[in-house]
């Protein structure tokens, strides 16, 4: 099955999701009237998976196609890396009409779409997720960063792709570990915006499907277009970050994304029935859920400790944390803390 999701953000562009989209995203690519240079960007393990893939297909349309290969893993997110990018675009001799495709998870597209961002003011950027998180979430709606020693994602742009290529094959040879932490992502959607889905969910077959993937880009589509610069709405996308990003922190970065988020998901979910904000079934729920997929439902961190964390996010706005609550399965809010009160509400949920 085919899908695609068309995007009205400040760019307009097709997030197509199909199996075999890897053999044909040369051909994906000149439909957009894109010639001459393809930067594949890549990290060490995707690259033995699928770049040669990729690149045939890019060969094949006429385009030439240098590799910039990235060590996998989150450390990649850095200045360094981003100034090496930016360097090896400029030695290759890349201009205003090529190309930077972001061939990986959240690592490789986050810091490609920063570079393709900067670099000469703005290049095309194409993302192409071989993570499941990568694809329901970090590869649609146009947020880019790198890591700096003092926070993570404190460095970054808002920077629309102009096409998003999501082959659910490359899925298959996703650890049991990496596959799970998209479903966290996908569990949130369910959690804050459709009720439906979050029951989906509860069939494990179901996750990996065109379908699941295109329900899931269709909710950030929305959220994305009615709040491109993350000024409102688009916080809802960040349930379960607040805590989440301060277990990264917190764990130096040993703890990922996906995990860390399934765990800041119970963290406030738990705060919130405590709080009286949702009911209990909503905490229970999700438990389940999170059980299910092998996904972490605590933190072994002190709620002194995360607030340390917290503080340090970029979701800090003077003396307040914006946190998401739910208020049901398939509706949340966002609740504006005062720094002061963070520790409290934390341990609400441990
Ligand atoms: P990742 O990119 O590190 O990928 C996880 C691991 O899977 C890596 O070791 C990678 O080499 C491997 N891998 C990738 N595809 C594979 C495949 N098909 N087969 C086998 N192995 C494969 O991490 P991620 O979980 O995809 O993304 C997490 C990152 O995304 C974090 O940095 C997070 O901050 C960011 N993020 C960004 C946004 C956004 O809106 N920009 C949203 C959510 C997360
Ligand atoms: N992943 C959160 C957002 O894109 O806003």
């Amino acid at each position: 099955m085919s899908f695609c999701v068309r995007v009205n953000a400040s760019k307009q562009y097709d997030v197509i999701i199909r199996r075999g989209l890897l053999n044909e995203c040369g051909r994906e690519l000149t439909k957009l009237g894109a010639r001459g240079k393809i930067c594949l960007v890549t990290d060490d393990t995707v690259d033995a998976l699928y770049s040669a893939r990729a690149a045939a297909s890019f060969a094949s349309s006429g385009f030439e196609t240098v590799k910039f290969v990235i060590p996998h893993g989150e450390r990649s997110k850095s200045a360094e890396m981003l100034i090496a990018l930016l360097r090896f675009l400029a030695e290759n001799d890349f201009t205003g009409s090529d190309t930077v495709a972001a061939l990986g998870g959240g690592v490789t597209g986050d810091l490609s779409g920063l570079a393709a961002s900067l670099y000469r003011r703005g290049v095309r950027l194409v993302q192409m997720p071989t993570t499941l998180l990568a694809a329901v979430d970090s590869s649609v709606g146009g947020k880019t960063a790198i890591d700096i020693p003092e926070g993570k994602n404190l460095v970054g742009s808002f920077y629309q792709p102009s096409l998003v290529l999501c082959d659910v094959d490359a899925f298959s040879t996703l650890p049991e570990t990496v596959f799970s932490e998209g479903c966290a992502e996908m569990i949130k959607y369910g959690v804050i915006y459709d009720a439906e889905l979050f029951s989906l969910l509860s069939d494990k077959a179901y996750v990996p499907s065109e379908e699941a993937v295109a329900r899931c880009v269709s909710i950030k589509r929305d959220v994305v277009e009615k709040d491109e610069r993350d000024l409102g709405l688009r916080r809802i996308l960040n349930f379960g970050h607040t805590v989440g990003h301060a277990i990264e922190l917190l764990s130096d970065y040993t703890v990922s994304h996906g995990n860390a988020v399934a765990a800041g998901m119970a963290v406030v979910t738990k705060a919130s029935v405590k709080s009286g904000f949702c009911p209990e079934e909503c905490y229970t729920s999700l438990i389940k859920l999170l059980e299910l997929y092998g996904l972490p439902t605590g933190t072994k961190h002190s709620a002194e400790e995360l607030k340390t964390g917290i503080l340090r996010d970029k979701k800090r706005f003077g003396d307040t944390i914006s946190f998401i609550v739910p208020e049901k399965i398939g509706s949340c809010r966002e609740m504006k803390l005062p720094t002061d009160k963070i520790e409290e509400f934390v341990a609400k949920g441990l």
